[in-house]
């Protein structure tokens, strides 16, 4: 009797397949992020896929813990997939304590996996570049940082007007719910975070639910709403909040400085889900707010200390694959997806040793070269050569090639010429 045949499964909700063609699209991304933050004097690291899960429960936040993919191992060690890079930096940092000269910046390209509803920019498995400063309280970091976020989405061709980034700070409305006198804060920060995503009247009752008055709730609706610092200025009166706010200040008189300060604007209704930020914290948007969140970040003083480590400070964002490429999409700044070849190798006598003998020449001097991998018809070696985006086409065994030389023909114009190696080389335009 014959097994029935097996159905494959399909592609776990919420994962991409990356064929050639959508990898190529992927690694555009990945260089210019990786050439910014190079630029930008950072260096890369990188960390394992999983981690014991408790590096994650009670410092990360109530909704990426919710997300978490984990399991139990071999050796009954609870693991989690990480969700993010944040957490796995801070323990890199605690293991190397005093042996790491700081302040020093860090960048990574992690592959993360959160269990979310997946939909248009969320998805179950997705990348995130990551870029840290460690060991400084100084706002210069934070304004490292935001110029880095600004230049490299230029280098994607985006313009200022294309995005906004969006600050606020943790300090400040702590310091102001003090003022108003909150002091029990853990359980106002979701609520706060969900702000704009519930009705008002839920934001009301929910604020409430946490023990703050009607009179608390709408000062607190009204000072997240200011649109300038001289609004904010006008609502403040602690010397803790002032200090919040001149922080702020500081940070958009450098970022003018450097060029970036264009796509910068004051948002107070930025809280950020995560529970570790303690300073400026910020998120990137595209500039109708049409998208989710292309990058978020902020300071966090007490991640490292939370982990058992030191008191170690620390500032970064994230910035996810996911969103940007559906907004360069958007906005027709994706390469061509198409392969590139600078030489394709065909021979007229399907001289298969010879082929191998030119290509690996070529090779050598650095281009990229393909040839047919077994004896074929000429008119289907140049097909394989247009599909596979050759500039060039080398003939091995061309008649009227000169001595050493090959006959070639420049495919986007069709011209037909004979010549040396290093004469042919000077083609690939
Ligand atoms: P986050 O806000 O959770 O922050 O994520 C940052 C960015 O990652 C988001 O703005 C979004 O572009 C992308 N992202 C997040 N979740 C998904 C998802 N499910 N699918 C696709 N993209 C997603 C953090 O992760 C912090 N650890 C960032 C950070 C670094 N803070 C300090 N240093």
């Amino acid at each position: 009797m014959n097994t029935p045949k097996m159905q494959t499964p399909p592609l776990p909700k919420g994962t991409r397949d990356f064929y050639p063609e959508s990898m190529r699209i992927q690694n555009f991304i990945f260089d210019i992020w990786r050439k910014a933050a190079l630029r930008f004097g950072y260096e890369e690291y990188e960390g394992p896929m999983f981690e014991h899960l408790e590096l994650y429960t009670g410092k990360s936040g109530e909704e990426i813990v919710s997300q978490l993919y984990d399991f139990k191992d071999k050796g009954d060690r609870h693991i989690a997939l990480r969700p993010e890079m944040t957490p796995t930096l801070a323990r890199l940092v605690i293991q190397k304590g005093n042996s790491l000269k700081k302040p020093f910046k860090w960048f990574s390209i992690p592959r993360l996996f959160r269990y979310e509803r997946a939909q248009k920019g969320r998805l179950r498995e997705f990348f995130q570049l990551n870029l840290d400063i460690i060991g400084t309280e100084s706002i210069y970091a934070e304004a490292d940082l935001l110029s880095a976020i600004a230049y490299m989405l230029m280098d994607f061709g985006l313009k200022t007007e294309d995005f906004s980034i969006g600050v606020s700070s943790r300090k400040l409305l702590n310091a102001y719910l003090a003022e108003i006198g909150v002091s029990e804060v853990s359980k106002v920060y979701p609520v706060l975070d969900r702000r704009l995503k519930i009705e008002k009247e839920d934001f009301y009752s929910e604020l409430a639910a946490t023990g703050l008055s009607l009179e608390q709730t709408k000062k607190l609706d009204q000072f997240m709403d200011s649109k300038s610092i001289e609004e904010v200025e006008a609502k403040i009166s602690s010397d803790e909040s002032k200090a919040a706010l001149d922080e702020i200040k500081q940070l958009f008189k450098t970022l003018q400085a450097s060029g970036a300060g264009k796509s910068i604007t004051l948002d107070l209704s930025i809280v950020r889900g995560l529970a570790y930020y303690t300073g400026i914290v910020f998120e990137v948007f595209d500039k109708g707010k049409s998208m989710r969140a292309i990058a978020g970040g902020g300071r966090y003083d007490s991640l490292c200390e939370k982990l058992g480590g030191d008191k170690v400070p620390g500032v970064g964002f994230g910035m996810g694959d996911v969103v940007l490429a559906n907004l360069l999409e958007e906005r027709g700044l994706l390469p061509s997806s198409k392969q590139s070849l600078d030489f394709f190798v065909a021979s007229f006598t399907n001289d298969m040793d010879k082929i191998f003998e030119v290509a690996g020449k070529f090779r050598k001097l650095g281009y990229s070269v393909n040839h047919p991998l077994s004896p074929t018809k000429l008119g289907k070696q140049m097909e394989q050569a247009n599909a596979q985006g050759a500039k060039v086409v080398v003939y091995v065994d061309g008649e009227k090639a000169p001595a050493g030389g090959f006959e070639y023909k420049v495919l986007s114009t069709g011209t037909l010429g004979a010549g040396t190696l290093e004469e042919i080389a000077q083609l690939k335009v």
